[in-house]
């Protein structure tokens, strides 16, 4: 197992502390800042937009992970990678040319990562898997931090790894929502690479300690 990869969700911080809480970030154990934008169209909740995102980038010293949960993602690629997006992550939901979008990702040089929701079979992604770079098993239900982790979803996790593997894909495999230290290591051990974790970060009394230990439980 390679070292895991994690990604405090921004979602989870204080936006009114937001440069401190990036601060953190930049001071940590973490790789990536995870960043999520919905529309209140493709999931029930407004997160935030180009504004917010740019004051993160200001003082991000770290690759920015964006995951776009909004319809017709194509409008705004290019601001994204404009805004500093390191990987752009679409839904496989939102998408009805899901090549051309991952293509388009990667001509405005950045990662191309997809979404699955819960019920989407990992098969989904199968024809278009050389234009990926990054996976995303949503764990949750996208739309909300908080969440408590679907316990299906480790076994998808599994299967999503054995077709990767199948096909001799490079791409990396993220988890996202209610990840903690006590689903990291089965998340770990069913092939995830990167992980997202909110609440667990933001919401510890010492947030860069427990990016540490989430660092190290997978290998514990
Ligand atoms: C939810 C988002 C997640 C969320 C994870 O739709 O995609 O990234 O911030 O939050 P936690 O870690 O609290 O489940
Ligand atoms: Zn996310």
């Amino acid at each position: 197992m390679n070292q895991p990869i994690i990604a405090p969700s921004i979602l989870a911080a204080d936006f009114a502390n937001l440069q401190r809480d990036v601060e953190l970030i930049n001071h940590s154990d973490a790789d990536w800042f995870h960043i999520d934008i919905m529309d209140g169209e493709f999931v029930p909740n407004i997160s935030f937009g180009f504004p917010v995102l740019e004051a993160i980038q200001k003082h991000a010293r770290k690759p920015l992970d964006v995951h776009l949960m909004i319809v017709q993602p194509d409008r705004y690629l290019e601001q994204f990678a404009k805004a500093g997006a390191a990987t752009i992550t679409v839904h496989y939901e939102a998408c009805t040319h899901l090549h051309r979008t991952l293509t388009r990702i990667r001509e405005l040089g950045c990662k191309a990562g997809v979404a699955l929701n819960l019920q989407t079979p990992v098969t989904a992604i199968e024809d278009v898997l050389d234009s990926i770079d990054q996976v995303l098993v949503m764990t949750i239900n996208p739309g909300f931090g908080g969440q408590k982790l679907v316990p299906a979803s480790i076994q998808k996790v599994r299967k999503m790894r054995r077709l990767l593997t199948e096909h001799q894909s490079p791409a990396l495999i993220e988890v996202d929502g209610g990840v903690d230290l006590n689903t990291i290591t089965a998340l770990a051990e069913a092939g995830a690479d990167v992980f997202v974790a909110g609440t667990s970060v933001f919401k510890a009394d010492d947030p860069a300690a427990a990016i540490r230990t989430l660092k190290e439980r997978p290998f514990a």
